[in-house]
């Protein structure tokens, strides 16, 4: 019981020091002391806990602060997210060592705390933008109405007021975000995604939208609309991370004399086509970018990560996988599990005693990958999966 305690102290310390890691590699600097004093404990998964036995790696004074403390214990003291209601009660004086990382931790953390509760387009219906119109919402959910109406206004502007011929959209999946900048907004529109299958659909969708639009133009004759429509260019290409992609900046119009003006835009541009988006910014026709990364922990070492030259000259910037990783995890969500004190956490304790069975038997199998399977411990014996 007692190490399985343990073992969750370990594991919200990783979390803290890939949190510290994560942020210091942003560009914050301040926690680089605390990273190496914590990178032992950076590299494990939760049942390695057990496996390798690293718990014993980490300083002695941090084993006799955290020792047998129990999991609400753990989120209200280590991660400094007391339960409601609930009084913070340390036990013994924690070494400063580690009190450093947790404070760092918290310092760096981007806030979580919303700056509004509900955009006011959803104040009416909370399924549907009032600022986009029943076209434009048809099989698009809410979150992305959102995104594309806010990011597609943006482009807009930025286009106005850069002077730009064409947009190209990277990644764009099904087209949410082109179709609203070039049939709701009047721009002109490339669209670059690697997966054919969702170009299809995008242009299936792009045909329906088109008819919509005719359907209510006959109903409403009146209203004007800004002038002839254009419809996305859809184009099935992969773009190269460290390449610079001919198809993305080739101009969909032969324009005379000042030649086109590029704006690059990406809506959820994961990994390595974020940073593919910036290389191609400093090319001469690429005149503005708007792009919204995601999925940081895909990002290439090296390749995609540091694109700073200044960055790959620092002593300690590496970022392997798990520290990116582990930078994109949540706090509040593991504070929620601790306090909850679920038999859920048990999981973590069998898969590593059944890892430990494995390697005992077949020792080149380093890393087993025990898949867990979810909410196994409200099964019976019988009704396991063989
Ligand atoms: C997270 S999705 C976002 C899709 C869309 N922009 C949206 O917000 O709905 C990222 C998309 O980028 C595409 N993608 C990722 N890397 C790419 C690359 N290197 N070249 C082309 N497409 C890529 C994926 O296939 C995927 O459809």
């Amino acid at each position: 019981m007692n190490k399985r305690m343990n073992k969750n102290a370990f594991c919200h310390i990783q979390c803290l020091a890939r949190k510290v890691s994560g942020a210091h590699n942003g560009g914050v600097l301040n926690g680089n002391v605390l990273i190496r004093q914590a990178s032992h404990c950076t590299f494990g998964d939760a049942q390695e806990f057990f496996t390798d036995d690293l718990w014993r790696t980490l300083p002695r004074s941090w084993q006799e602060a955290l020792d047998g403390l129990n999991p609400p214990e753990l989120a209200t003291q280590l991660l400094g997210m007391p339960g409601e209601g609930e009084v913070v009660r340390y036990r013994s004086v924690w070494p400063l060592s580690l009190l450093a990382l947790k404070s760092t931790a918290c310092a760096l953390a981007f806030t979580r705390t919303p700056g509004f509760q509900t955009p006011s387009e959803f104040l009416e219906n909370p399924s549907q933008s009032s600022r986009l119109t029943a076209p434009f919402r048809k099989h698009v959910r809410p979150k992305k109405q959102h995104e594309i109406r806010r990011l597609g206004e943006l482009v807009k502007k930025l286009s106005d007021l850069t002077g730009c011929t064409q947009v190209v959209d990277i990644g764009s999946g099904q087209g949410h975000l082109s179709r609203f900048m070039s049939l709701g907004l009047g721009l002109m529109v490339k669209s670059i995604e690697g997966d054919q299958r969702l170009v299809e659909r995008a242009q299936r969708l792009d045909q329906e939208l088109l008819q919509a639009l005719e359907k209510e133009e006959k109903r409403h004759p009146q209203a004007v609309h800004a002038g002839p429509r254009h419809s996305p260019h859809h184009v099935v290409r992969w773009v190269e991370p460290t390449a610079l992609c001919e198809e993305l900046l080739l101009p969909l119009e032969t324009l005379p004399q000042s030649g086109a003006r590029l704006l690059l835009t990406g809506l959820h541009a994961c990994g390595d086509l974020s940073v593919a988006l910036l290389r191609h910014f400093s090319c001469p026709e690429v005149v503005a970018l708007a792009s919204v990364g995601c999925c940081y922990m895909k990002l290439s070492d090296p390749g995609g990560y540091p694109l700073s030259q200044w960055v790959a000259g620092l002593p300690g910037c590496e970022l392997p996988y798990r520290l990116r990783e582990g930078a994109c995890h949540a706090l509040e969500e593991y504070a929620k599990r601790l306090q909850k004190a679920g038999p859920g956490l048990r999981t973590h304790c069998y898969r590593a005693a059944l890892e430990t069975v494995i390697r005992g038997a077949r020792p080149e199998l380093r890393r087993p990958g025990v898949q867990g399977i979810p909410r196994v411990h409200e099964l019976k014996i019988e009704e396991l999966p063989c």
